[in-house]
């Protein structure tokens, strides 16, 4: 499937994916939330934390900032952030409660407090310019992303900074196929070895062909930028499989 023009991309996704995401993936990530961390780890041979860290490296945080990690999942971001700095204000936002669960036994586990609230990301309820960074990790590919990052845009304070990590459309299209390959095995694998319910089995083909239809590193780059955000960088690793992209909101010019 040859992803259509940048312009109409968003629209083509909703009406490929729409009924996908309203109805059918909060039962998949209440089935994966027991074995989410684990499968990860399995599916990427062990590198889960280190692409963690990687995307980590390109967060910088200060003592006493606030910090919004959408789509949290297991709270992987926040943890990683609190075990870093400490003195960190973390808010994690889900619509799944078995996801938020999982992460938020994680962080008491390791005695951290992160506030949770259970919602969709695309519409946050929160004030403008709250946030000194908002993170958003794996989860773009579920979701109205231009949307998405303009809700980020609008809670995040002048000069606040998006930070974002995601599997990417590589750009090469051999990358690509080999890619695709790779994932379908794993999608088999992990839900042989997790036995994985209905709902997520289901769902294999689905988060094959989402990511057929997801954006490159360079079109991602694009659409923060549109949406307004400044000093937009992008990082990639594994020939674009895997991007990670930090976006600044400028902070208004004078008059
Ligand atoms: C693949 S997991 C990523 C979790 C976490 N960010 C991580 O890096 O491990 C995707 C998460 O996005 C959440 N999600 C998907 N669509 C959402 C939406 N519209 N609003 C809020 N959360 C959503 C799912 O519930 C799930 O927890």
């Amino acid at each position: 499937m040859n992803p259509p023009p940048l312009a109409s991309r968003e629209a083509v996704r909703e009406q490929y994916f729409g009924a996908v995401w309203a109805e059918q993936l909060n039962d998949v990530f209440a089935d994966v939330a027991p074995y989410y961390d684990r499968a990860n780890y399995v599916a990427s041979l062990g590198l889960w934390n280190w692409f963690l860290r990687r995307f980590m490296a390109t967060v910088d945080v200060r003592p006493g900032q606030r910090v919004l990690d959408l789509c949290a999942g297991t709270n992987a971001i926040g943890i990683a952030l609190l075990g870093r700095e400490p003195a960190l204000e973390v808010h994690a936002m889900d619509r799944s409660g078995a996801m938020q669960e999982v992460g938020q036994r994680r962080a008491a586990a390791k005695g951290m407090k992160i506030r949770s609230v259970i919602g969709d990301v695309h519409s946050l309820p929160f004030p403008d310019g709250h946030f000194d960074v908002v993170t958003l990790q794996y989860a773009s590919r579920h979701l109205r992303i231009k949307r998405v990052a303009e809700e980020a845009f609008r809670v995040l304070k002048p000069g606040g900074r998006f930070h974002h990590c995601d599997m990417l459309r590589p750009a090469n299209s051999v990358v690509e196929t080999l890619y695709y390959a790779y994932l379908r095995a794993c999608l088999a694998a992990t839900g042989f070895l997790f036995r994985s319910g209905p709902q997520a089995l289901n769902c294999k083909q689905y988060f094959i062909q989402a990511l057929k239809l997801f954006y490159s590193a360079e079109e991602l780059s694009m659409i923060l930028r549109d949406v307004g955000y400044a000093d937009v960088a992008a990082k990639t690793i594994f020939c674009g499989m895997i991007g990670f992209h930090r976006a600044v909101k400028p902070q208004p010019s004078r008059p």
